[in-house]
């Protein structure tokens, strides 16, 4: 049980910071990994400051990819595009039997994970935790959230007692056997809320006043959503979406701040994969290729 405690993040951004302060304040062992030149300027120290504004240090232990054979549990929490180049320094590295737990908004990197690391236990997570980076050293936990986690292979369905030792450390965590259901569902959420707050400038409940653009986005995904199994009609989805920006009015969504802070955002893993997954069924999704060709332009501008 005690290798159930021992984690090994890759990525601490945000969520990565979130999840170190809230196992490290669980009494789990946190180390960080440190993969290229950029990470080498991780902090020493992290300060979590938790949903009571408490503050807690954490002192992680720094692992490289050559001390790969200790990590028993590897929680990636990098974003979606970061995903392959942060994992390639661990192929023929990390030891088969060490689960991988990917924790990340968007899809398209579970084939990737998959292809290299074939014998690993693999496992899905999504989180509507929020969080803050206030500073490198800094992480805000900004409001409490579920969090989901389900097998992506056979071999992780052994993992059940890790979530359950995840749920004391989390406002909540739970197993979900329909995780990819999950996973979709929050894919559907995301590519309306980020692309359309972060290229009107606005927080999340102001997007009440974007209904209509709700709608159509909605609405051109069904026949995508039914090929997945979905049927649920427009209105449902309209409705999801309006209620998660409610839940988070205050908050701006990441890619609101990935822009405003010159970062590449994720819309290749959220609509980028959406409108892949249309080509591939011969279905196209306009509003959606607008808005992806909005922010890419936005991206470039920066550049
Ligand atoms: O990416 C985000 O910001 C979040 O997933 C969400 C749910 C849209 C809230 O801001």
């Amino acid at each position: 049980m005690e290798s159930l405690r021992n984690w090994t993040i890759l990525g601490c951004g945000a969520i990565g910071g979130m999840m170190a302060g809230l196992l490290s304040r669980a009494g789990h062992q946190v180390s960080l990994l440190r993969t290229d030149k950029e990470q080498v300027t991780l902090p020493i120290i992290l300060r979590f400051e938790d949903l009571d504004g408490q503050i807690h240090q954490v002192e992680p232990d720094f692992l490289l990819p050559k001390d790969a054979d200790n990590i028993s549990l590897l929680l990636v929490t990098t974003k979606a595009y970061q995903v392959a180049p942060a994992m390639t320094p661990l192929i023929d590295r990390l030891p088969t039997h060490t689960p991988i737990l990917l924790l990340h908004n968007g899809m398209g990197t579970e084939d990737w994970v998959k292809d290299h690391f074939p014998d690993n236990p693999l496992l899905i997570g999504i989180t509507s935790n929020g969080a803050l980076l206030v500073e490198p050293e800094h992480i805000r936990h900004t409001g409490p959230g579920e969090t989901w986690i389900g097998a992506a292979n056979p071999a992780a369905q052994a993992c059940r007692p890790l979530v359950e030792l995840l749920a004391q450390a989390l406002p909540h965590a739970a197993w979900s056997e329909q995780i990819h259901r999950q996973q979709w569902t929050k894919l559907v959420i995301n590519a309306v809320i980020n692309p359309l707050t972060a290229l009107n400038n606005i927080p999340n409940g102001e997007l009440i006043a974007f209904q209509a653009d709700i709608q159509t986005l909605c609405r051109e995904l069904l026949p995508l959503l039914a090929q997945q199994g979905f049927s649920a009609p427009e209105k449902y989805w309209v409705d999801k979406v309006l209620q998660v920006a409610s839940l988070t009015a205050s908050n701006y969504s990441s890619m609101h701040q990935d822009l405003a802070r010159g970062r590449p955002s994720e819309i290749d893993a959220m609509t980028g994969f959406l409108l892949a997954e249309a080509r591939r069924l011969g279905l196209s999704l306009p509003a959606h290729q607008a808005l992806y060709d909005k922010i890419k332009a936005k991206e470039n501008s920066h550049e």
